[in-house]
């Protein structure tokens, strides 16, 4: 029997089931293959005893429409940086447990790795890979900021959750003349705030590749209002989002072996500014969070999500290792993991869909 083993790491997706269900149905039509899911991303690999669950099809019957991953995820620690608590210095520390998880994995019997993860989880498989792990990559995150890959899974979710709550803002405003401001997922990139500002029709889309000018914000805001504050605006604004003369708004990590920055809030800050550049109507902030990325994924996530699976069990039948999956439309095709890893797609400013939503009217406040 020759057994592959999944990890799903870095923040959840949805989409994320229904790559291991693609992986697991195409692996069960082999014969021969054993797939086996590591608990919390490599940890499960990592603790002792070891967290490893057998993904047979019983196991991943119906999973495809759940949100989530069922062996859990991790945006902590991993093989390269474990941490360890050290009781004379009382601080934490941090150890390369590498070498070790290569040797239990081999000790295991496990053939090949397939880890689902953004784009620090495939700097991982690209360094795992280096040490001799036969792996393969599958990009996730619904910020959809990998150049390697036309679109991730779990995305097009992200944005429909954030234009439903653009649609309900909408009528809310109307109905007491206010102006509101819906914060989105993102980090550095502004695709789910630009995507949801054309599909519900926003006035504002303030991301991170276009610092804004307030006073340009409050100019496009009094162009929806009437005389007596009648009238209500929205606005979309990216959590990377920052101003001209400022920088993007983000609270200081205090999980261990967190290593990003914890970016929300922006929507309050901006609701200050735009309040101090003299503008008058009520202002209200919803900040939508981690709901972007919870719940069961769209149908266009659910079958770009197996495509994934399926053809990621496909390049290690064919022994593709060190290569990552990723969407060319209309193919899937391998990208060497070297190529794949700390290319941001970022929005481009003469993009097509920049230009589609500067054509409907929305402003970027520049
Ligand atoms: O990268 C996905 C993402 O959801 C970002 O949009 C967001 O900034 C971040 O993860 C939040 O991470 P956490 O789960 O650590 O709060």
């Amino acid at each position: 029997m020759k057994r592959v083993l999944l990890s799903t790491s870095g923040g959840d997706c949805p989409g994320l089931n229904a790559v291991i269900r693609g992986v697991v149905k195409r692996a069960a039509q082999e014969g021969d293959w054993e797939v086996l899911g590591s608990i919390q991303a490599y940890n499960g690999i990592l603790w002792e005893p070891t967290e490893i669950k057998v993904l047979d099809e019983a196991a991943v019957a119906g999973i495809h429409y759940r949100g989530g991953t069922i062996i859990e995820t991790t945006n902590k620690g991993g093989p390269f940086a474990w941490p360890i608590f050290n009781k004379h210095t009382g601080e934490w520390e941090y150890v390369d447990r590498s070498d070790e998880m290569i040797r239990k994995l081999q000790l295991m019997g496990v053939d090949a790795v397939i880890s689902i993860g953004g784009d620090g989880s495939q700097r991982l498989s690209q360094q795992l890979f280096e040490k001799g792990l036969d792996i393969i990559g599958v990009p996730k995150t619904i910020d959809n900021d990998l150049s390697a890959t036309d679109f991730t899974f779990g995305f097009q979710t992200a944005v429909q959750i954030a234009t439903d709550a653009v649609d309900k803002l909408v009528t809310t405003a109307a109905s007491h003349n206010r102006t509101f401001i819906l914060e989105v997922m993102g980090r550095d990139t502004g695709w789910i705030a630009l995507h949801a500002a054309i599909a519900g029709g926003a006035d504002v889309c303030l991301i991170p590749e276009i610092p804004y000018d307030i006073d340009k914000v409050v100019e496009k805001l009094k162009t929806r209002y009437k005389r007596g504050n009648r009238g209500s605006a929205i606005i979309v604004v990216a959590e990377g989002a920052k101003p001209v003369d400022g920088s993007v708004h983000f609270e200081a990590a205090t999980e261990v072996g967190y290593e990003n920055k914890r970016l929300g809030g922006v929507a309050y800050e901006l609701s200050q500014q735009i309040k101090a550049a003299g503008f008058e109507p009520d202002l209200r902030e919803t900040v939508l969070g981690h709901i972007q990325r919870g719940g069961v994924p769209i149908a266009y996530d659910r079958v770009l999500a197996t495509q994934f699976g399926v053809k990621a069990f496909e390049y290690v039948l064919e022994g593709k290792f060190g290569h990552m999956v990723s969407y060319r439309h209309p193919d899937i095709v391998a990208v060497p993991l070297t190529e794949a890893v700390g290319k941001m797609n970022f929005v481009g400013e003469d993009s097509d869909i920049m230009l589609t939503a500067r054509g409907t009217g929305i402003s970027f406040g520049d």
